[in-house]
């Protein structure tokens, strides 16, 4: 139907006769010559119609917002004064001379051409296909397109093989809630939709591929939040015959092409930190390194204190007491440290202890002290000193603290850590990539209970022995490539050995039978000449936000869900038939009738079969 995209004229068009296609803008009558902006994906473009082509005049003065045209015209040089140097096209105009309407519009909920701050989220995900119009989010998805585009050109080019998986499959763990499929040749029975597609990518390496990619959508059933969507995409990547060292080069390799093709962006080698490190100086396996704070342990100076806050963690062989140094933060006002006790709170800290810092002189815990605190009382003099030669604190700092179970104070004090850096502007460049390495093959979940850190099928360094007896000491082979604070991917290298997988089943508390029941087909192709394997997967929504600077991974996805899991557009999950019910064998309970929404279009009422 066209000749040109509205956004695609320049100065170099001029003087010739062109077809467009698009929406209206915005349309403008001034003193009888219509002003029409035509847009389409590419940008827009200015329509003049005046009044010498009556026909096509009384179709512009029809014309409304969002109505979809077909326009054909001349395109000319603006006049003086009325060029628009923020548009690509602002140098021209077209001349329309024939007008078709395509498509009427009824006015949007919300206006496309305007400022768009105050639309709530709810009305943009409800009317999604109107939300994607603006030039904003259709930028995002060009850009997701670019990325794919040249992740599979990259991986082509290493002779990965694009192979696709299932989706209705049994569970393929990796640490979150399965979304099951009722099956109906088989009432009772169900399918899980893949969490990743490790099992897969696993067998197609004993099958020989050697290298393997796909772009794949996972489903995981677990709270949502900014950066977590219950259907997302990962970037998932398996090779035979490679250790770690290759696997992180090659796909460190892709991300280093990608910002640089895309953003410009030049890294260097990645560093690379172990989890203890990271744990210890960031308390999180997913350091944002752009900021400078670190924790420091204090835990050996309180020993003897008597303060109870920080003698019980002293004492306790999983506790921690950490220190935090936020330079300049003496000035911080009560109400501000109020505001972080709270926020520390949601991580389970039971407070926020702080020393204000204000003459380095003059330490010690008595009246006129140049420390400012309310546990300085509590504290002895050689305690504070060593406080602060180990934190480096100056004039003009301020300390926080966090004592309890070292797993509360990580995560207390390295989620206040990012957000004192953010609030405070400390971050000291744009992007800071590395690898955290050296995982735990297992945390424990309570009384002798293990559960993987990364998912059962990864490699530990130790041998057989070793793990059954002490498996809270196992490390794995295992890395996460961590951007700006994020987890933009993980992998690892993968047991290939039947014994060891056996024995990793046995840690974590899966009896030989349940093994067989779940993943007999695995154990039976450790048995034909399994290839030392590993992997690595990256969130393809993940990268896109980081890179396109979005602050939800909603903004990246072009039909993303609510953090409660539903579509508000197509109002999935709905309530279904009772006939289809009845088919696959299902009654619902007295509680899911009740909380089946209201609104679904269904016409016959659920009511069970
Ligand atoms: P993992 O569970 O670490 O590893 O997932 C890999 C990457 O996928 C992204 N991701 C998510 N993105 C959006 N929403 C979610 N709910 C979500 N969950 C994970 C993260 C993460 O780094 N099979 C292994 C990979 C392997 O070992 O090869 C796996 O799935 O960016
Ligand atoms: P309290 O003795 O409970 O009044 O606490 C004295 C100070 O220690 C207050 O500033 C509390 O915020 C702080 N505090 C209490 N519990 C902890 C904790 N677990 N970690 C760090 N600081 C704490």
């Amino acid at each position: 139907m066209r000749s040109h995209y509205c956004g695609n004229l320049n100065q170099s068009f001029i003087d010739q006769t062109v077809t467009l296609c698009g929406w209206v803008h915005r349309r403008r009558d001034h003193g009888g010559v219509i002003f029409l902006d035509l847009r389409d994906r590419e940008g827009l473009v200015q329509v003049v119609i005046d009044p010498d082509t009556p026909e096509a005049f009384a179709t512009a003065d029809k014309s409304r917002s969002e109505y979809v045209l077909k326009i054909t015209g001349r395109v000319r040089q603006r006049y003086a004064g009325t060029e628009n140097s923020t548009m690509p096209s602002g140098q021209i105009e077209v001349l329309g001379k024939e007008i078709e309407i395509l498509a009427q519009s009824e006015t949007p909920p919300f206006p496309l051409n305007d400022d768009f701050s105050n639309v709530g989220e709810e009305t943009r995900l409800k009317f999604r296909f109107l939300d994607m119009r603006r030039p904003e989010m259709l930028e995002r998805m060009r850009f997701r397109s670019k990325v794919t585009t040249l992740i599979r050109n990259y991986l082509d080019r290493h002779g990965f093989l694009d192979v696709e998986t299932p989706i209705l499959t049994r569970a393929t763990p990796e640490g979150a809630r399965d979304y099951l499929v009722p099956s109906r040749t088989q009432p009772g029975s169900f399918f899980a939709l893949p969490q990743s597609p490790q099992l897969f990518k696993q067998l197609l390496m004993v099958s020989g591929f050697d290298r393997y990619y796909q772009i794949a959508k996972c489903f995981r059933d677990e709270d949502l939040r900014a950066d977590r969507q219950p259907e997302f995409t990962q970037i998932d990547i398996e090779t035979s015959f490679m250790n770690d060292e290759q696997i992180m080069q090659i796909t460190e390799d892709m991300a280093v092409e990608l910002f640089d093709q895309l953003l410009g962006v030049k890294f260097d080698a990645f560093p690379r930190m172990t989890y203890a490190d990271a744990m210890r100086r960031f308390g999180s396996d997913k350091p944002d390194l752009r900021n400078p704070l670190e924790l420091v342990d204090v835990a050996d100076l309180m020993d003897k204190v008597e303060f109870k806050v920080f003698a019980g963690p002293a004492k306790d062989p999983k506790g921690r007491i950490a220190a935090l140094r936020v330079p300049g933060g003496a000035a911080m006002p009560r109400s501000q440290i109020d505001e972080y006790t709270k926020f520390v709170g949601i991580y389970g800290a039971k407070g926020l202890a702080y020393i204000k810092v204000n003459d380095v002189s003059n330490i010690h815990n008595g009246e006129g002290s140049g420390l400012q605190s309310p546990i300085v009382k509590f504290l002895p003099d050689d305690a504070l000193k060593a406080i602060i030669e180990r934190t480096g604190a100056g004039n003009g700092d301020l300390i926080f603290f966090g004592a309890d179970k070292a797993r509360v104070v990580n995560d207390a004090l390295g989620a206040l850590r990012v957000k004192v850096g953010n609030d405070q502007k400390l971050l000291t460049c744009e992007w800071a990539p590395l690898w955290v390495v050296d995982f735990p093959m297992f945390e424990e979940i309570g009384d002798g209970q293990w559960t993987s850190v990364h998912h059962p099928f990864t490699l530990p360094k130790c041998d057989v022995e070793t793990l059954k007896t002490n498996p809270g000491e196992a490390i794995s082979v295992a890395y996460d490539m961590v951007l700006n604070g994020t987890e933009l991917g993980g992998g690892s290298l993968r047991i290939y050995n039947l014994d060891m997988q056996k024995a990793v089943f046995k840690a974590l508390g899966i009896s030989d039978e349940e093994a067989n029941e779940k993943f007999e087909f695995l154990l039976d192709a450790l048995k034909y000449g399994a290839p030392p394997h590993g992997g690595l997967a990256f969130g393809l929504d993940r990268l896109v936000m980081l890179m396109t600077g979005a602050t939800s991974i909603r903004d990246v996805i072009a039909f993303p869900k609510t953090k409660t899991a539903e579509c508000l557009m197509t109002h999935a999950p709905a309530p279904v038939e009772a006939k289809q019910l009845r088919e696959l064998g299902i009654r619902l309970r007295e509680e899911a009738k009740v909380a089946a929404p209201a609104t679904t279009p269904t016409t016959t009422p659920v009511t069970g079969a």
